[in-house]
């Protein structure tokens, strides 16, 4: 049998007596139950690169297991003395004495072993122009905008504010910025002007690289008059802004500082020789939202982010590249894109897709025509895109063939079960044609831990729908109680990281105080995620959502990710988000508003009622949501994130705060007129 649905027995409830120690007790007694376990088929098993020798070999020594990935993956300008230096905790250092050059390794060291003509970029403008680098004309470009950049006057060490849209040209400033030892902060291009502002003074940017705009659902849509803006006001650091053209619309241009990149990076010389960098100096900074209102700036370093970057990349993805075509549909301009489409993929590398518009331009079919025509055979995505297709309805992919589809991934947030089904089916199983469905890898990480930390192996795992299942091999996860002991398999609590990772965050740009309180000061001497979890009776982990967004219903626990998971599985529920609203009685209430299928029927009170049943039924009386509210769309950042902040503004009765950051800035004004009627 080479697909089995091995029967494991549902989770038993935790019993809360003489447990009741752990945080979450009440709500995960009902979590979750989940008996569905696939297998992987014996010719993937077969044919996988990660087998279970890497967890029994990471488990006997972890530093010399991320050694030797060290070694294998990358090549070194000098050799490394220690894997790691853990003596100044929390600040480590990976790959002692070693050098390394990112953009060598991503790039000529490739064209050097024969496979320059290895397609490394496979482009797909929104507007349907195409485009292909070959690894050897991607290190040409990279070379040249090296080039470029140091004739600006950029050299080691200084910052480049990179905002750009999702275009071959973002790859290549990434890569310039690495070879010539230029730290980038790459601003996503949905941020305002004066989030880029703020990004640019943070790290003190001495250089801006963007384009005119990109296009939106077949629009152009601008962003060099962000940039302008950004800079209007004296004190700023930038002193050139290099100008991609990408949409050919007008803009304003400021004589002596914008410049073309056709003049600057196309016009310099195809020669540049990369040398190597100490494997901590630092590789680039990402903003990050934390708990208070300033963006931290996420520090990343070299040599452990690439390893890690790579290993996880190949292992979790069962990525062989000579055959595979592999797709991440991550904006650059988040984590995800940085580790899973700048550079990883361009170590092992591979051959990728990189897609700039959205899925639905010019109609709704667009990611599974392109799967079709670029034989994407790994995708890479996010559960908010899977549940829009779901949305969307399954006819829409079963008018492609997605046969070349192998492996399927899941990063941002948790994806319930039902999702998780659907994916498995419609996508990987090829609309129910395959006999064996490719397998999910739903993998958990976060900007600061700079790539993947908990996922299945592919070919190792038996995976479960909704579940992130286990640590990778040479990371060391727990789940703890508030005291900071390890949680019995059947409990949860929070999420922790007991050991240092290659690509953990070195800390926060010009904040090592901050770095230690955020993530350091919560439990002695381990990671605090800032995750909730669970340990289920396998000891599989599945995350609950923030622990910021978890609720305290009368001293109850409860988590929005269950409740939302509850409200999902129910027939007439395309999409659902909780949030918990300040109550006088019971502390916080559960509201929840849920966007209804195209086919289901709205009938008012009697909808709420059976839905609010549903998550009585599901969880338990105490999840029900106290209000429950149908809505027309969910506020979502361009990355997909529902902004529950705006949500909470609505459930609490306020004029709801700040919008400017949502994919579509009038979702808020359309959902308050549809509680109007
Ligand atoms: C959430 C994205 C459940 C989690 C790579 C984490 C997930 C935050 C998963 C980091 C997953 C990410 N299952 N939750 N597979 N992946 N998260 O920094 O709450 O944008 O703390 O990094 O996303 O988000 P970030």
């Amino acid at each position: 049998m080479s697909q089995d649905t091995t029967g494991s027995p549902a989770p038993a409830a935790a019993t809360s007596a003489g447990h009741d120690q752990a945080p979450h007790v009440e709500a995960l007694e009902n979590l979750l139950h989940e008996d569905r376990k696939f297998a992987p088929s014996q010719e993937f098993a077969a044919n996988a690169v990660a087998t279970a020798a890497d967890y029994t070999e990471a488990a006997a020594d972890r530093p010399a297991f991320w050694a030797r990935q060290a070694r294998e993956l990358l090549t070194w300008d000098k050799d490394f003395t220690d894997a790691l230096d853990w003596s100044n905790p929390p600040f480590a250092k990976w790959f002692v004495g070693g050098e390394i050059n990112a953009a060598y390794n991503a790039l000529d060291r490739h064209v050097e072993n024969g496979l320059g003509d290895r397609v490394a970029i496979y482009f797909e403008g929104e507007p349907g122009d195409t485009r292909s680098y070959t690894y050897a004309q991607l290190t040409e470009e990279v070379k040249k905008a090296a080039n470029a950049f140091e004739a600006l006057g950029v050299a080691k060490g200084d910052r480049v504010a990179v905002y750009l849209p999702m275009i071959p040209e973002a790859v290549i400033t990434i890569l310039a910025c690495a070879r010539i030892g230029a730290v980038h902060s790459v601003v996503f291009g949905g941020f305002s002007a004066d989030a880029l502002r703020s990004r640019i003074d943070d790290a003190e940017a001495k250089l801006v690289v963007t384009a005119d705009g990109t296009y939106r659902r077949g629009k152009p849509s601008p962003l060099k008059p962000a940039v302008d803006e950004a800079l209007s006001k004296e004190g700023h650091t930038v002193e050139n802004v290099v100008v991609v053209k990408r949409n050919g619309e007008a803009v304003n241009w400021v004589e002596g500082r914008d410049l073309w990149w056709d003049d600057t990076v196309e016009a310099a010389s195809a020669e540049h020789t990369a040398v190597g960098h100490d494997s901590e100096h630092p590789l680039f900074i990402l903003y990050t939202s934390g708990t208070t209102g300033k963006p931290k700036g996420i520090l990343h370093t070299t040599g452990g982010y690439l390893t890690q970057g790579a290993y996880t990349h190949k292992a979790v993805f069962d990525l062989h590249p000579e055959t595979d075509v592999y797709w991440c549909t991550a904006d650059v301009g988040w984590i995800t894109g940085h580790s899973y489409v700048a550079y990883a993929p361009l170590i092992n590398g591979a051959t990728q897709l990189m897609y700039e518009g959205t899925p639905d331009s010019p109609h709704q079919g667009r990611w599974w025509e392109l799967i079709e025509k670029y034989k994407v055979s790994i995708l890479y995505t996010a559960p908010t895109a899977i549940r829009t297709f779901m949305k969307w309805g399954r006819e829409i992919p079963a008018k492609y063939d997605l046969s070349s589809i192998r492996v399927l991934g899941s990063v941002g947030e948790p994806i319930n079960p039902e999702a998780w089904m659907w994916y498995r089916e419609v996508i990987g199983g090829n609309g129910g044609a395959k006999e064996n469905p490719a397998p999910i890898v739903d993998t958990w990480w976060q900007t600061e831990t700079g790539a993947q930390m908990i996922a299945p192996l592919p070919g190792v795992t038996a995976t479960k729908p909704g579940s992130a299942q286990v640590p990778l091999p040479g990371i060391a996860v727990d789940v703890v109680d508030d005291a900071g002991a390890s949680v019995p398999n059947g409990e949860g609590g929070y999420l922790v990281i007991r050991e240092p990772w290659p690509a953990m965050l070195r800390g926060i740009w010009g904040d090592p105080e901050r770095f230690k309180d955020t993530y350091w000061s919560r439990f002695e001497a381990m990671y605090f995620a800032g995750d909730g979890a669970k340990k289920d009776e396998d000891g599989d982990v599945w995350l609950l959502g923030r622990v910021d967004d978890v609720m305290n219903v009368s001293g109850h626990r409860l988590s929005t990710t269950e409740i939302e998971s509850a409200l999902v599985s129910h027939p007439s529920v395309a999409e659902a988000a909780v949030v918990g609203a300040a109550d006088e009685t019971t502390g916080q209430a559960v509201v929840a508003f849920v966007i209804l299928r195209g086919d289901a029927v709205n009938k008012g009170e009697e909808t709420v009622l059976e839905l609010r049943n549903h998550v009585g039924k599901e969880i338990g009386p105490i999840a029900k949501p106290k209000q429950l509210l149908i809505v027309p769309e969910l506020p979502k950042t361009r990355s997909g994130k529902i902004v529950r902040r705006l949500l909470k503004d609505i459930a609490e009765g306020r004029e709801s705060g700040d919008a400017s950051t949502l994919a579509d800035p009038s979702t808020m004004v359309q959902i308050a007129e549809s509680l109007r009627k």
